[in-house]
């Protein structure tokens, strides 16, 4: 099968288009036929060695949608061969459904093998029935930030309806599905970018108030009036020492990432307005059927662009240089 693998740490020029053996099965595991996949901040950041315990050559990807091609020997019963599935990328979350069990959880698309090829095998554990209304394309857009942002912004923020909530730098692959999820929790939606095209395609989903970071760098001034109950936020930085300033006494930040870097932040706003601020990290099981679940009736990812899985190093520098708004999709295979 044709697999893009990792073979060195010098950047996305390290990916070639290998031809390797189908993977073999575990009495567990599931083989997925890929018929998408799709990219994740997490990916270029393993093509640049800024991850631990990188084995290569590996086969990035976490995100993948595509039919059950094999079962192993444990699954017959369970699946039947060209199942529609999604893959939940977060695999061994543990017993409790608090927090993950980093000694034994582990992402998918390293160390294990990943979804950037035209097979896949996975523990059945996470194979999921795919959402009927989504194309295989759809499907594939969403797991590992539909995931991160369903459980930032209802597990981790416990959003409710009629709330505002503060989404820095939308254009990105999480940020987007933060957006629709608030939209369709019944929040208002105040979102940044440093784009003003990002910030347009956003109001058409829906923003309430959208701000330039890059042309008003001062941005939080310009919200002074509103009253934000809840921030998710993956840029850190900056940004996360501005959403203290800006969220409302009582109120929640959540924090996911830290694209622009560690923060310094302000302990005055912190302690005197009685904030909470909450990390979170992927999803547990459940978290990933109920964000499942908001795809039943109607709800779209949005879809940046879609690559042949040859292309798959244009479709790394497109997110690289942040030109995307919403998910990369690779095309792994054209038939089931
Ligand atoms: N902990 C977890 O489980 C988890 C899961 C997924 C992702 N993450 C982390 O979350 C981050 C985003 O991941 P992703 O896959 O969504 O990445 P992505 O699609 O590449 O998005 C990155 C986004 O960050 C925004 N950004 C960059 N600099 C900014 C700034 N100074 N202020 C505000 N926003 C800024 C940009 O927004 P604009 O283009 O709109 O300006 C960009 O779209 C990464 O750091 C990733 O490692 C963590």
């Amino acid at each position: 099968m044709k697999a893009l693998r990792l073979h060195a740490v010098g950047g996305p020029d390290d990916l070639r288009l290998d031809t390797v053996d189908v993977p073999s099965l575990a009495e567990n595991d599931v083989l997925v036929r890929l018929r998408a996949a799709a990219l994740n901040h997490r990916d270029v950041f393993i093509t640049r060695g800024l991850y631990p315990k990188i084995a290569l050559p590996v086969t990035l990807g976490s995100d993948g949608a595509g039919n059950v091609a094999a079962l192993g020997r444990d699954q017959r019963g369970n699946f039947a061969v060209g199942d529609e599935v999604v893959i939940d990328p977060m695999l061994d979350w543990g017993d409790d459904p608090s927090v993950w069990d980093d000694s034994h959880s582990s992402i998918l698309g390293m160390p294990r093998d990943g979804t950037f090829a035209e097979y896949v095998a996975v523990p059945a554990t996470a194979v999921y029935a795919k959402p009927k209304p989504l194309s295989m394309e759809e499907a594939a857009a969403i797991p590992l930030a539909g995931l991160t942002a369903y459980r930032a912004l209802f597990t981790r923020g416990k959003v409710q309806p009629g709330e505002t909530v503060l989404i820095p730098g939308v254009g990105g692959g999480v940020q987007t599905f933060v957006l629709l999820f608030a939209k369709r929790a019944g929040a208002r939606a105040i979102v940044t970018s440093g784009s003003d095209g990002k910030l347009e395609r956003a109001r058409g989903l829906g923003a309430d108030l959208t701000l330039n970071y890059s042309s008003t760098p001062d941005w939080q001034r310009a919200m002074r009036s509103e009253r934000v109950d809840l921030v998710v936020d993956s840029s850190g930085g900056e940004t996360l020492r501005k959403a203290l300033d800006v969220v409302r006494p009582g109120g929640r930040v959540v924090v996911y990432g830290g694209t622009a870097g560690e923060a310094t932040i302000k302990l005055f706003p912190l302690f005197w307005k009685h904030v909470s601020v909450l990390g979170t990290s992927m999803g547990s099981p459940d978290d990933f059927a109920a964000m499942l679940e908001l795809f039943g009736d109607g709800l779209r990812p949005v879809i940046d662009r879609a690559f042949a899985l040859e292309d798959g190093t244009a479709a790394f520098a497109r997110l690289d240089a942040g030109e995307q708004f919403g998910k990369i999709i690779l095309r792994c295979s054209e038939t089931p």
